[in-house]
């Protein structure tokens, strides 16, 4: 079977993935347009041309702008949607979403609103595509803890809806600990607790993550390479790495792919995961992302395998969906091997 068959049809989870980097230029103007939003392009091609970045802060700018498009419920639920539809032909077969409520309650949305098209777009996909689904809130860290606290608050009717907490957005200046007490209080809630650490930041990032905040899983985590004593301590406790190849490239925080992390993380015993982080904006849905990744390290149908597996066993699915996917990685296995 050729690669791109196999990585198509390869059962796998996706971990990684901000619902609003998955809104697509089309959709963005189409929604602008009923909405009555002004957007600062004149058409879909400019928005493309203009998704050129330097750093992590040059795409925070432009993707907050996009967002502007998104106000009322079913926005969210046709953006959610549309995502789903994308997974299920990629054959995700379960899929943890981030949103950033404060990007959207600073503007005026209500959360419910947020979190109601959200969620009802997750109900359609477990019912239409046997899809199962999470949501995780991340707070922003270029804002203050006060106003994570604020939204933490806000969320406190809608808890059965989301797993979890993460912390996204400018990495530089905004160490974890700023977040220790809210994290703490949302673990105390049940929430499951995730962070982004060591994109542009230095690994004490992600030790502050994983210490102060008692971070599950590390979203990207490429500076740990720098920290020996940080890969042991993540190879031990066997935390999982959520890695985004193509953003990694997009966002500069790699110059090529064939300088990526992840195959010796791999060799370190590691627990990574391939991820498309805003696939809108860095030019591949997860596939992809696992075509360029298999493709610049050289990476077989076994290697490509075992990250699928590791995307389930890290996954907040409950413990007898987790066993129900990795038995499906395993089948596809063997009927390929009989084949
Ligand atoms: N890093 C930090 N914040 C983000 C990202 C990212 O890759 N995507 C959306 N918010
Ligand atoms: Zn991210």
């Amino acid at each position: 079977m050729h690669m791109d068959a196999f990585i198509d049809r390869l059962p796998k989870a996706e971990l990684h993935c901000h619902i609003e980097g998955t809104l697509e230029p089309e959709m963005m103007f189409e929604m602008a347009a009923r909405n009555g939003v002004p957007l600062a392009y004149q058409s879909v091609q400019a928005v493309r041309d203009a998704y050129q970045f330097e750093r992590l802060q040059d795409f925070l700018d432009i993707y907050y702008q996009g967002m502007a498009a998104l106000r009322v419920e079913r926005d969210f639920y046709d953006l959610a949607r549309a995502y789903l539809e994308k997974a299920e032909a990629q054959r995700i077969r379960h899929l943890e979403l981030f949103f950033d409520p404060q990007a959207h309650v600073s503007r005026g949305v209500p959360f419910a609103a947020v979190v109601g098209g959200l969620s009802a777009a997750l109900q359609s996909a477990q019912r239409d595509f046997d899809i199962s689904a999470r949501l995780i809130m991340c707070f922003l860290r270029h804002l203050d803890q006060r106003d994570a606290f604020n939204t933490l608050e806000m969320a406190k009717p809608h808890r059965e809806q989301i797993a979890g907490v993460g912390l996204d957005s400018s990495e530089r200046g905004h160490p974890p600990e700023k977040f220790t007490e809210v994290f703490a209080q949302a673990r105390a809630q049940g929430y499951r607790c995730v962070a982004h650490a060591g994109e542009e930041g230095p690994p004490e990032y992600v030790w502050g993550a994983l210490d102060a905040l008692q971070a599950e899983r590390i979203d990207h985590g490429n500076a740990a390479l720098a920290d020996e004593r940080l890969l042991a301590r993540l190879a031990e406790q066997a935390v999982p790495l959520t890695l985004c190849p193509l953003s990694n490239v997009k966002l500069r925080v790699i110059d090529d792919l064939a300088d990526h992390p992840l195959k010796q993380m791999l060799d370190l015993g590691l627990h990574v995961t391939v991820n498309s982080d805003d696939p809108a904006y860095f030019g591949g849905h997860l596939n992809d992302n696992y075509r360029a990744i298999a493709a610049a390290l050289d990476l077989g149908p076994v290697v490509l395998a075992q990250l699928a597996r590791n995307s389930v066993s890290a996954s907040f699915a409950d413990a007898p969906r987790r066993r129900a996917l990795l038995a499906e990685i395993d089948a596809y296995m063997s009927a390929r091997a009989t084949h």
